[in-house]
C-alpha cells in the first residue's frame, strides 16, 4: 500500500450569510500518491467540515467546475496532482477576477455573458438550412485544423483568472470570449465575421489585450487564447484593408448517391438468463 503523508490545506473561508469576515482555514489530509486537490477538498469535506463550498462535477478536466488558485497559481483541482505541487502545505483560494459567493465559489456569469456576446455559434445566410438541416456542412481535415485547437476551450475561467488586463477592466470582454470569437470567424462553415468582430472591435475590446500571455500559461486544455487574440487582431485589420482571399461558407454536402444495405439487428444482444421465479416455474 502506497505511504501516506500529512498535507496540510489552507482553504480561504467566506460566508456571506454569517458576516464573519474572510479568513484561511486550516485542516490537516492524509494523502495517498495518485490524489488529486480536489480529492483532498473532498475528504475535507465529507470528513472533517461539510460545510466547506468547492464546485466540481466531472473530475477528468471536462466540465470545467473546479477552477481554483493553488498554491498561488490558477488551475483546474481535479488535474492537480498533490504530489506535483511539491509541498507540505496547499493553500487554496478562489479565483481571482470573480466575485466570490461562498468561500471557493465564484460567479462565473461574466464570463458567459462575454462569451454569449461575441455569437459563439456557426451563423450562415443559409437560414433555413440552419434550422432544418438536410446534411453536414463540408470541411477538409485543413479547414478543420484551423481552428480545432481553439475549439477545446472548456468555459473553466482560467484564463480570466490569470489576465492582467482583466484584473484592471471588467468590461473587458478576456481571453476565453476573445479566442472563441476567433475560433468561430476561422471556422469555413461560418459567414458571420462581419457581425462578430464589431462585438470585440470597440473601446474596452480586442485591442486592449497586451500580450502578457498569462492566460495561455493557465489553460489547462492547450488552447492558447493569447495566440488567437493576436490572429484576431490580424483578421480585423485584414478586414478592414481589404485584404485576403473572400471567402463563402462551405457548402451542404450532397447525398450519398448509394445506400449500403443495413445489417439485420438481433432481438437479443445479451443473453437474458430466468429470475428465481421463472426457473421455478420452469422446474415445476
Ligand atoms: Fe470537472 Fe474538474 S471537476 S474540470
Amino acid at each position: 500500500m502506497d505511504a501516506v503523508r500529512q498535507i496540510r490545506f489552507k482553504i480561504h473561508r467566506y460566508n456571506p450569510e454569517n458576516g464573519a469576515a474572510p479568513h484561511m482555514d486550516e485542516f490537516v489530509v492524509p494523502v495517498r500518491r495518485g490524489m488529486t486537490v480536489l480529492d483532498g477538498l473532498l475528504y475535507i469535506r465529507d470528513n472533517l467540515d461539510s460545510t466547506l463550498a468547492a464546485r466540481s462535477s466531472c473530475r477528468m478536466a471536462i466540465c470545467g467546475s473546479c477552477a481554483m488558485l493553488i498554491n498561488n497559481f490558477p488551475q483546474l483541482a481535479c488535474h492537480t496532482q498533490i504530489e506535483e505541487l511539491k509541498a507540505d502545505t496547499v493553500e487554496i483560494k478562489p479565483v481571482p477576477n470573480f466575485d466570490i459567493i461562498k468561500d471557493l465559489v465564484v460567479d462565473l456569469s461574466p464570463l458567459f455573458e462575454k462569451h454569449t456576446t461575441t455569437r459563439p455559434y456557426l451563423i450562415r445566410p443559409d437560414v433555413d438550412e440552419m434550422e432544418n438541416p438536410t446534411a453536414e456542412f463540408l470541411q477538409t481535415p485543413e479547414e478543420l485544423e484551423a481552428y480545432l485547437q481553439f475549439s477545446y476551450c472548456i468555459k473553466c475561467g482560467l484564463c480570466l483568472a490569470a489576465c492582467p488586463t482583466v484584473a484592471t477592466d471588467r468590461a473587458f470582454p478576456g481571453p476565453q470570449a476573445l479566442a472563441q470569437c476567433y475560433r468561430y470567424c476561422r471556422d469555413s462553415r461560418d459567414d458571420g465575421a462581419k457581425e462578430r468582430l464589431p462585438t470585440v472591435d470597440r473601446d474596452r475590446g480586442m485591442w486592449r489585450c497586451h500580450l502578457a500571455g498569462a492566460c495561455s500559461e493557465a489553460c489547462p486544455k492547450g488552447v492558447d487564447p493569447a495566440l488567437a487574440i493576436q490572429l484576431l487582431k490580424r483578421l480585423r485589420v485584414s478586414r478592414a484593408l481589404g485584404l485576403g482571399r473572400k471567402r463563402r461558407p462551405t457548402p451542404v454536402a450532397s447525398p450519398p448517391t448509394t445506400s449500403q444495405p443495413k445489417l439485420p439487428v438481433p432481438e437479443f444482444t445479451v443473453e437474458v438468463s430466468a429470475s428465481p421465479a421463472e426457473k421455478q416455474e420452469q422446474e415445476g
